[in-house]
């Protein structure tokens, strides 16, 4: 169900149900979640890519398991709760999409820190097609990325918009050719590894509360781990770097 690389201190995870466009049952779901909580928790890894194949990221929730699942059951099952898990990943994470980025597809790229797209990827929240609503972020996290207009259109139209439009309004990062898009991502990925990983993780965190606080607390959040950073030993070797006018070498510490 999902394929596992690892290079120096990058991981690089691949969905893999290609007879299933990478559709997300609750299985695979639960063991992206287990497989990033524990490398979040692996001293060693500094960032993460994920990716689907060259037809799909993944084409949404399972439409066959969705079709047989009561509302009571969601409630048990805590439907979302693995969402959540993989939403609130401390390290650094890079979506490669190629293909089709729809529905649970487009919010599991959205759970990631910055998405790589190729110039044939399709993005959408098709669900309102289905006779549903996003159910994964797609109407909450889509408008705080693209704003209300672009995200009213997303979901109440549920077409699929290209990469190129996604750009434009903000929800990727860069565009690149079909066979180039993992080896952007796993750029990027080595770039940020090689930065102060104690640094990295704070400055996503304070990223991710200005989405969610007021600007005053998001501040106060911001200033604090600033604070702290000062007690790592990553500062202390990153200004004396900067001083003796050498590279730095960062320790994770
Ligand atoms: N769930 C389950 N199976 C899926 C699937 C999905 N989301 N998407 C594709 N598949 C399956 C198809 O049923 C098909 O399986 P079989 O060969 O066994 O019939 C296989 O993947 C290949 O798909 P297609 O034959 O349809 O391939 P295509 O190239 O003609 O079309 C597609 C590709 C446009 C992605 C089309 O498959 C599609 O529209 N998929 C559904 C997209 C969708 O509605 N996603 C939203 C799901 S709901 C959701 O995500 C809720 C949420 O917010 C969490």
């Amino acid at each position: 169900m999902l394929i596992i690389e690892k290079k120096d201190h990058v991981v690089k995870i691949s969905l893999n149900r290609p007879k299933k466009m990478n559709a997300l049952n609750t299985e695979i779901i639960r063991k992206l979640a287990d497989t990033l909580e524990e490398l979040d928790r692996d001293s060693h890894v500094r960032a993460i890519v994920l990716t689907g194949n060259e037809k799909a990221f993944a084409a949404g929730a399972d439409i066959n398991e969705l079709a047989a699942t009561k509302p009571v059951e969601f409630v048990l099952k805590q439907f979302f709760r693995d969402w959540e898990r993989i939403r609130t990943i401390s390290k650094p994470l890079i979506a490669a999409v190629n293909g089709y980025a729809l529905g649970g597809g487009n919010e599991l790229a959205m759970c990631c820190d910055m998405i790589i797209a190729s110039e044939t990827a399709k993005f959408g929240q098709p669900e309102i097609l289905l006779g549903v609503i996003p159910g994964a972020g797609g109407t909450q996290r889509l408008t705080k990325a693209i704003g209300r207009a672009k995200a009213m259109e997303m979901v109440l139209t549920g077409k699929t918009f290209s990469a190129a439009e996604a750009l434009a309004w903000g929800l990727i990062n860069r565009v690149t050719a079909p066979d180039e898009v993992e080896n952007e991502a796993l750029k990027l990925a080595h770039e940020i590894a090689a930065k102060p990983p104690v640094a990295v993780r704070l400055a996503k965190q304070a990223i991710n509360k200005a989405q969610e606080l007021p600007l005053d607390h998001g501040l106060n959040f911001e200033q604090n781990a600033f604070y702290l950073l000062f007690s790592s030993e990553d500062q202390q070797e990153g200004m004396q770097a900067f001083l003796e006018k050498r590279t730095p070498r960062f320790r994770g510490k």
